[in-house]
């Protein structure tokens, strides 16, 4: 008698596949060829310190730093560039002929003002994440660029974490075909903002961290519109800091989706993981961290692992500006443009809400944050 076939419902094992060298991909922050211009900073806080160390290791010409908070200029100086001048009013910075580049790392509320006030100084600008808080003020101060004819950037510097800047350029060499699915959770602690002012930011997660998140899938999926976005948040039971700090999203495009997941209060056994599949292949990312990960790419050819060189707190500081300097020795717009961001921005705004309604949001239709929830609260 003949046997009865097995029924295996489709499922699978992986076809064996045989290793091959990863391909080489220039995923190395990009350096301009001989622009080193006079550069200031304004907003001398917690995270200028990654990017005065970047511009150090670049080889970068800083000038010039400025913070309202007296000393804090002053420390990054004696830190990182002695010769540099510190001034507390940035108008006196901007009045500096000499410097091209003003670098923005000021929370988003004060460089609603620092912005077009270092564009209308004719200053080349790179301004920190989130971008905006509305997106009509992101147009707005794009056309403020174009019509000074100077160069706006946004140091989404995790678009040069090593792992990231892998993954996209395989992307948009099209080795994994048509994204499908784009899948990215961070399992880590966030704890740390108890003692900071971002303890009064609300949406810390799914805004202040999760844009850099909304960003690569904007890189990852990037010729699909994005239609609607779906989040929960909440606080983890344990945790300490007041900020709900469990947050996760849903994202549908015309043919594809995503996801993100945010973890933030893990003690022990911190995971970051990156899954893209497309219509040709898979690249899979994972790490106890986000600094550096190793790349895996599975396609028809074999799989391959891709050991990579540097640090998101390093080369993504460099990438950004470096990107803002290539673009203006090249005379081209960077890859980190303002309007490419508001892209990212537009999900991260539809995710805030959908979490404050518990409903699905159109991409595109919340123009702005909740001035409540996105801002750091006064104390
Ligand atoms: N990976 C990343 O890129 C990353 C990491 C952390 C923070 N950030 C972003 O960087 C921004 C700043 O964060 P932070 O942690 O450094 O904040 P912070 O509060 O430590 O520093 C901000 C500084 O800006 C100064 N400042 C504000 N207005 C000013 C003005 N008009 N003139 C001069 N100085 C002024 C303040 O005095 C303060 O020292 C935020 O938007 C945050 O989301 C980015």
């Amino acid at each position: 008698m003949a046997k009865a076939k097995k029924k295996e419902y489709g499922i699978k094992q992986n076809p064996a596949l045989k290793q091959i060298a990863a391909p080489v991909l220039a995923y190395e922050p990009p350096r301009p060829r001989r622009y080193n211009p006079p550069i200031g900073l304004i907003g001398c806080g917690g995270i200028s310190a990654s990017h005065l160390g970047a511009y150090k290791k670049m080889g970068l010409n800083i000038v010039a730093l400025c913070d309202k908070i007296p000393g804090r200029a002053e420390n990054r100086r004696k830190e990182f560039f002695p010769g540099a001048q510190v001034y507390s009013d940035y108008h006196q910075l901007l009045k500096r002929d000499e410097i091209e580049v003003v670098d923005i790392a000021t929370h988003p509320s004060d460089r609603e003002y620092l912005i077009p006030a270092a564009i209308s100084a004719g200053k080349h600008v790179l301004s920190q994440k989130p971008f905006v808080t509305k997106l009509d003020k992101g147009e707005e101060f794009a056309e403020l660029a174009e019509k000074k004819g100077v160069v706006l950037a946004v140091n989404q510097n995790g678009r040069w974490a090593p792992h990231v800047s892998y993954m996209r350029q395989a992307v948009n060499k099209g080795l994994i075909g048509q994204v499908a699915g784009a899948h990215l959770r961070c399992s880590w602690d966030h704890e740390w903002v108890r003692t900071t002012d971002f303890n009064r930011l609300h949406h810390v997660i799914l805004f202040d961290y999760a844009i850099h998140w909304f960003d690569m899938i904007n890189c990852y999926i990037a010729d699909k519109k994005p239609l609607r976005c779906f989040s929960t948040l909440m606080r983890a039971g344990h945790q300490k800091s007041t900020p709900p700090l469990l947050g996760q999203t849903l994202i549908e495009f015309e043919g594809a989706h995503a996801s993100l997941v945010f973890d933030a209060a893990v003690s022990f056994g911190q995971e970051d993981v990156s899954y893209l599949t497309g219509s040709k292949g898979t690249l899979i990312s994972r790490g106890e961290n986000i600094l550096n990960q190793p790349v895996s790419l599975y396609t028809g050819k074999g799989y391959s692992t891709a050991r990579l060189k540097g640090q998101w707190f390093v080369e993504g500081f460099m990438g950004t500006m470096g990107e803002l300097l290539c673009a203006i020795e090249q005379k081209r717009q960077p890859i980190n443009n303002p309007r490419n961001n508001l892209r990212g921005l537009a999900m991260c705004f539809a995710a805030v809400k959908s979490a404050e309604t518990g409903k699905p949001q159109v991409v595109g239709q919340v123009r702005s944050t909740n001035p409540k929830t996105c801002r750091v609260a006064p104390k």
